[in-house]
């Protein structure tokens, strides 16, 4: 088989980026381990910048997240008992986020792909990169006992954190940095009504708490909790009651309750590598660089990278020049290392870290105090909320 560009993995990254290409008339295959079932079973955060937004609409792939996304205008940042709402929309000069869950955009691009007539490749076992110093890179994968081989110009490592890309880089030529945070979030979807129409950010004694949602009738809720916890250990009862000793007393008296559809524990971690491009393979998304889910930045980072991996590519092909890629690990190192800035301090303004003991408490309500009620914090927050542009800086 052959290939322009063979994708390795059909996350949001892998298929946006498919969808990116396919629209210039580049060809690529996607090679993806689990199925496609197992892949939309995964439930991550679901806050879309403008960025990613206009990006679903530059592939037409907008359909019904125009239709069922619900776009919000702020947040509440709440402490010491009270809500405040940070305006994104007055503060930004118009600028909102989208709540649309990240299962939904990959629901989506999947169909599109399908679609489409698009090759994906679901079940590809142990999938190999080789030759990516070279001007023919080739993928191996082995489906109903046999091996296969795919040559192709470039490797799209879009595997995410567990992915085979980055751990066929040879030591010596990359850079890892990682902060594993020592708590976890204990998440629950449910089909309750939320309970406010906005996201509410949670600093408490007790520990961070998150109310987000999915629909008017789907919410999502999350709590900080010892790493050392397991789903299983948290009944529905106690992780509600948990909650409203969290939230402010309108919010805990208003809370609808119900039980949860999942539940589930997952670590905080901030992770970069560098650089995001070796030879003719490229990382992208999780598979170069994870961040805590406070503020979202996840899959926000994930679209931009995959723009600007296609746009270097599209460069190539058509104007015969390697500058794009060239530049790709810098421009996206640029802005990922913002979002990691952010989506750490955001961390730990909100989560409770015993080992800095009440002082640490009341340094971060000061902070709070001074962010939403100065105009320059407050904005600060926002523009880094609703996300950076593209060129910020440049
Ligand atoms: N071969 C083929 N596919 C693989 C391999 C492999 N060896 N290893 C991993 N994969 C697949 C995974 O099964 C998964 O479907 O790669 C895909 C990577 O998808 P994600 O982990 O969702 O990563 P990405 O597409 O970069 O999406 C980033 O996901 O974790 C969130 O917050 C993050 O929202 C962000 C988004
Ligand atoms: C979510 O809805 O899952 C969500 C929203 C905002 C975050 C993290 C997760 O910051």
């Amino acid at each position: 088989m052959k290939t322009q560009v063979a994708i390795i993995g059909a996350g949001p990254s892998g298929l946006l980026l498919g969808q990116l290409l396919h629209k210039s008339g580049i060809d690529a295959i996607i090679l993806e381990r689990q199925t496609g079932e197992h892949v939309l079973g995964r439930i991550r955060a679901g806050v879309l910048e403008q960025v990613t937004t206009d990006l679903l609409d530059e592939v037409g792939v907008n359909q019904r997240m125009h239709q069922e996304g619900l776009v919000h205008g702020g947040f509440d940042m709440l402490f010491k008992g009270e809500r405040h709402r940070i305006d994104l929309r007055r503060l930004t000069g118009g600028k909102n986020v989208m709540v649309y869950g990240q299962t939904d955009v990959t629901r989506d691009l999947m169909d599109a792909r399908r679609a489409a007539g698009l090759t994906t490749i679901y079940q590809a076992g142990h999938v190999t990169v080789h030759d990516f110093d070279s001007a023919r890179p080739r993928v191996r994968y082995q489906q109903d006992g046999l091996t296969h081989e795919i040559e192709c110009d470039f490797i799209a490592g879009c595997d995410g954190f567990h992915g085979v890309c980055r751990a066929s880089v040879p030591r010596g030529a990359i850079r890892e940095f990682e902060k594993i945070y020592p708590f976890g979030w204990l998440g629950i979807l449910s089909d309750t009504p939320p309970v406010h129409h906005e996201l509410v950010y949670a600093n408490s004694q007790r520990g961070f708490a998150l109310c987000s949602q999915r629909s008017s009738t789907r919410s999502r809720y999350y709590l900080q909790v010892p790493l050392t916890d397991r789903a299983e250990d948290w009944s529905d009862e106690a992780f509600w009651q948990e909650l409203r000793l969290r939230l402010d007393p309108q919010a805990s008296a208003s809370l609808v309750t119900g039980p949860s559809i999942e539940k589930s524990v997952a670590p905080l971690r901030s992770f970069v590598t560098e650089p995001m491009r070796f030879g003719r393979m490229f990382l992208a998304g999780d598979a170069a660089h994870i961040v805590p889910p406070t503020g979202a930045k996840g899959l926000n980072l994930a679209a931009s990278d995959v723009k600007f991996l296609s746009s270097a590519l599209i460069e190539f092909y058509q104007d015969k020049t390697e500058a794009g890629i060239d530049a790709y690990s810098g421009r996206c190192l640029r802005r990922v290392w913002r979002a990691e800035r952010f989506s750490w301090w955001f961390t730990g303004l909100m989560h409770r870290f015993p080992e800095n003991g009440d002082i640490g408490q009341k340094f971060q309500e000061a902070e709070l105090d001074y962010l939403v009620n100065s105009e320059a914090g407050s904005l600060s927050v926002a523009e880094n909320y609703v996300g950076l542009p593209l060129n910020f800086g440049e």
